[in-house]
This record gives structure tokens, sequence and C-alpha cells, in this order.
């Protein structure tokens, strides 16, 4: 006892006692961390939706697909076997896969597709991202039924930064095309016109009670007087930014994109496709039943869209009992916002903070100063081509591009591999720093600056590098919310604004103390962000605006992140189950 008294006074020895303590602990929290294996198997099924059967692809039979659930420093090893008769890869979306880019799954970024019969292994860790992330199909538009959660919870033993929830649901918003969504694709490449308007949304996987012939499978979230539950709520829709609210309860978010973030109250939230959003909610209104309800943010004017309400019912397990047996008490509607309520999108993306000042590692000062412009554009119709293949507005072919240059993907080869193989032909690492040419991005843009230049082209950047990104929206034929995603990164969002990027005063309003850490971030419609990262990933990291649509266009980019110095700064060798060309 003597002895062990002395070991607390004396400091060296205590601080030995704590080191081989927290030694000991972390020790213990590595041999913790487990190892979870799946298996996906991507095939067609029969669906039932809006009053139709369809043959789906699906994976495991499922839609949504399978929730993964893990705790951070978990890794996963799911293995994929194609089953369907489309080429498939799959996207760990925001899982940051340090070293591990040919886990990431982007088709010919990172990987050769997995063929109809093929299969390839996914292999990686989940290391310092707590919260709720998802996976999804990044392959043509299979992501519209080939997509599920992925939930992180707080390494073994810790706890959340809130009131521990009572329940926790994950809420996943889809976007529901009532025919087959890669023949709405393939039309719209073809007639080089806008892709159709899906039919539905939905919130896990059923449109809900306001379309025709869904009532019955609407998905019921259960809540008890006086609970805080935890929603998980993801916008996993193809080509829409959705507002989300749930009547009469109030919504306090606690966390985006798998980071904490500093808690706030709103009834209303905005997802643009990609981002995920984690609130609690309390059991605090009359037991009884509410919508939780999901309809389209649509910033882009004079375009078409799906101007329709996806439901799902919020029940209290007290609920009074209907009086007539079989018929349910009718749900509360909420009030959702205007579908052009950008004032209201604004205050909402505002709102966001990280908890802690002191855990931010946001880059104070850059190596790396860029400036994309993300937009849309017009091709005139190529010579070669008939009238009924440029069925865009006027008679051409919609294009997007990011600093005038229309992404292409590689056909035979994937970017990362051309990249660690030094193979040539593939891609070049020209990719500009900021725009061609200078103009009023947001104003009255000449029409001889609707038509950009196409290619593979990455940006290099060095191991370690501290990079800002201004991107900067256009009004190139209509300006629009751009959700940007970069692979492999999480960036602090430290500013966002209308009009152009001005340096001058806008530098002003940077936050470099407490802003928020994301892995999408909408572009404010006729406006600009401002992100910074460091670049300690290697690999071939695509930027891309998030509705699928413009992907398809070409809204998109590659970085190109070298090794740095040894092992642990060095991207892992190819799996050997890489699928090939
Ligand atoms: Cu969630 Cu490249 O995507």
């Amino acid at each position: 006892m003597e002895a062990f008294h002395r070991i607390f006074t004396n400091s060296r020895c205590s601080f030995i006692f704590f080191a081989i303590f927290f030694l000991f602990a972390s020790a213990l929290s590595i041999a913790n961390a487990k190892t979870h294996e799946h298996t996906f198997i991507v095939q067609a099924a029969k669906v039932k939706r809006l009053c139709k059967t369809h043959n789906t692809i699906t994976v495991n039979g499922q839609l949504p697909g399978p929730t993964l659930e893990v705790n951070n420093g978990d890794t996963l090893v799911v293995k994929v076997v194609n089953r369907g008769r489309y080429n498939v890869t799959i996207h760990w979306h925001g899982v940051r896969q340090m070293r591990t880019g040919w886990a990431d799954g982007p088709e010919f970024v990172t990987q050769c597709p997995i063929r109809p019969g093929g299969s390839y292994t996914y292999r990686f860790t989940i290391s310092g991202q707590e919260g709720t992330l998802w996976w999804h199909a990044h392959s043509s538009w299979l992501r519209a039924t080939v997509y599920g959660a992925l939930i992180i919870h707080p390494r073994e033993g810790a706890t959340y930064p809130f009131t521990k929830p009572k329940r926790e649901t994950a809420i996943l918003l889809g976007e529901w095309w009532d025919t087959n969504p890669i023949d709405v694709v393939r039309e719209a490449t073809r007639t080089g016109a806008a892709p159709n308007v899906s039919d539905a949304y939905t919130i896990n996987g059923q449109p809900g009670d306001l379309y025709k012939c869904s009532s019955q499978d609407t998905v019921i979230v259960p809540i008890d007087s006086g609970e805080t539950n935890l929603l998980r709520v993801i916008n996993a829709a193809l080509n829409q930014p959705l507002f989300f609210t749930v009547a009469n309860h109030k919504l306090t978010v606690v966390g985006a994109d798998a980071s904490y973030t500093k808690p706030f109250t709103t009834s209303v939230l905005m997802l643009g496709p990609g981002q995920t959003t984690d609130v609690l909610i309390n059991g605090d209104q009359p037991p009884s039943r509410y919508y939780l309800a999901a309809r389209a943010y649509q910033s882009a004017q004079n375009a078409p869209f799906d101007n329709t309400t996806t439901t799902a019912i919020l029940e209290y397990k007290s609920a009074p009992c209907p009086a007539k047996k079989g018929v349910q008490i009718k749900p509360v509607m909420p009030q959702l916002p205007a579908y052009n309520d950008t004032a209201t999108v604004t205050a909402f993306s505002k709102s966001f903070r990280s908890p802690n000042p002191r855990e931010v590692l946001v880059p104070k000062e850059v190596d790396e100063s860029l400036f994309f412009t993300v937009g849309l554009g017009l091709n005139n119709c190529p010579p070669n081509f008939r009238a009924r293949r440029c069925q865009g507005p006027n008679g051409t072919r919609f294009t997007a591009s990011m600093n005038n240059e229309s992404f292409v993907l590689p056909k035979n080869i994937s970017i990362l591999q051309a990249y660690q193989q030094g193979i040539p032909g593939v891609f070049t690492s020209d990719f500009p720093a900021s725009p061609p040419v200078k103009f009023d991005y947001t104003g009255n843009v000449s029409r001889s600056l609707w038509q950009p230049n196409s290619g593979t082209k990455g940006y290099k950047l060095k191991y370690g590098s501290r990079v800002q990104l201004v991107l900067q929206g256009t009004s190139i034929f209509t300006a629009e919310n751009h959700p940007i995603h970069l692979h492999g990164y999480d960036f602090y969002i430290i500013a966002e604004g209308f009009g152009n990027f001005n340096p001058q005063k806008d530098t002003a309003k940077f936050n470099l103390v407490d802003p928020p850490l994301r892995n999408t971030v909408g572009v404010p419609v006729n406006g600009w962000a401002v992100i910074r990262f460091v670049a300690d990933n290697p690999g071939a990291w695509l930027l891309h605006c998030h509705l699928d649509v413009h992907i398809n266009w070409g809204l998109a980019m590659v970085f190109l992140v070298d090794n740095g110095v040894g092992k642990l700064q060095t991207i892992e060798p190819p799996p050997v189950d890489l699928p090939l060309c």
C-alpha cells in the first residue's frame, strides 16, 4: 500500500504508471477492433412499387440494401459478387480509405468494373470517423437501387458526445423511377437531353402514403413518450437535393457525414445527394402519429423536377387505439419549405460548426490555392450526329464541366492503375488550377463560353500539401446548387456565399476556428464555397457533383496524390483480385 501510494505521489513514477496504463488500454482497444465480413450478391429481384412489379438490381434482394454496422476502428471485408447483367462497383461513400484507395470503388477511377459473373473483395478500416455514412454502386445509374447505410458507432468503450439515444433509425431518402433507371440514363446519353425525372422519392425504399398503391408498405419509425431517439438521415437520391422534416417535432443536429457537429436545433434539414445528417428527436408531443416527409429543393429555374413528397410515419408506441378496428389515426402532415426556398437552405448550411475548436485541424496556411468553376454547358450538335441525338435546348447536347473541362472516364483501365504503374495515354495531369478564362461566373455568360473541352485530366498534389479549393458555381444555362463530393478525404467548409467569390473581401469571412468537417458540400446556387484539406492520402481521388446526371455530363475531375515517405505514407499494393478490364 505504502509503495502504491508512493507511485502516485512521485511524479516520474506516476508518469510511467499512466504511460503503461494507456499503452495497455490502447492495446486493448486495438484488440477490441473487429473485422466484419459480408457478402453482397448483386442480383435482380422482384420489387413491387407504385402498383407494379419491377425486376430491379439489388444487393441480396433487398431495397435498400443491407445496413452495415461497425465501431470506429473496425475493419470491413465485403465480397461483392455480381450476378446481375450490368457491370458494377461499390463505393463506400465518405470512408477515408487511408492507403486503401483500391477499395474506394468508382468505376474506371480506382478499379475496373466487376463484370457480370465476377467478384471483388473490398477491405478497409474505419479510422477516426463516427456517425453515418453509406455505400452505393458507382457505375452508371445503378445506385438508384444499389445502396445502403453504413453506421459507425463510437470506438469500443467510448460514448456519443450527446445523450445516449434510446433508439436509432437510419432514414435513407431515395429516388424511384417507374422504369429501369439504366434505360433512363442510356436514353439521355443517346438524345443529349435531360433524363426523365423520377416518379417518386422514397424513405427506406418506400414511397409512402401520398403515392398510389404505397400506403400499406409505408415505413413506421417507432418512438415513445419521453424518449430521445437518433435519426440517421441519408440522401441517397440520384439527382435531387431534398428537404426533410418531421411534423411537430424539433430536430437537433449532432452530426453530418460521420463527423460530430456542435448541436443546433432546426425544424427542417436540407441534404444534397451524398450528404448525411444525424439528428436527435424527442418524444415530447402528444402520443399519436406524425409524418416524416421529404421533397425536392430545386434551385435550378425552369427545369423540370419530381415535385412529389415521400413520407414515413413516426408512431408513438402509446398512440391511442383507433375508434374503429383496422382504421389508423391519420398522421399529422408537416409543413415543408417551398421547393425553391434557398433562404432556408442557406440558414441551415450556415448553422454547421465543429464541436471542439481545439480538435479542428484546418490548415491555417495553404500550399495549393485552387479555384474551380462548376456548372453546366451545352454542346452544339456534332456534324455527324442526327437531330434526334441533339434533343437538348435548341438542338444541342447537355454537358457539364469544372474549369471548362468536361470529365471523361477511361475505358480500358482505371486511373489509379495507370497512375501507379506509370501507364501513359490514360489521363493527363494538366487540369487547370484556375479557370482558363475569367468571366462573370454568375452573370449573363456569353454563349461562346458554353462549350467546354472534354478529356481525362487530373491535378497532382504532393503528399501532405495543404489545399484550399474555391468551388465557384456558374450560371451557364442555369445556376443550381451542386453537391460536390470529394473521395478519400473529409474537408473543412470554411466559407460560402452568393455571386462571384471575391478574395479581397470574402477571405475575411473564412472560419478557421470551428468550421464543419464534411465530405460533400452544397455549393450555393449562383454562389461559391471554400474548402480546405491536407492531401495526406495517396491515390486517385474523384471530385464530382453528386447529382448523377451531372457526372454523366462530365462534372468531375480527379486529384492524383503522391506517396509520401515510408510505408505509412504509401498506398498499399493492389489486391490480387482487383478486377481487370
Ligand atoms: Cu457517393 Cu463518387 O460518390
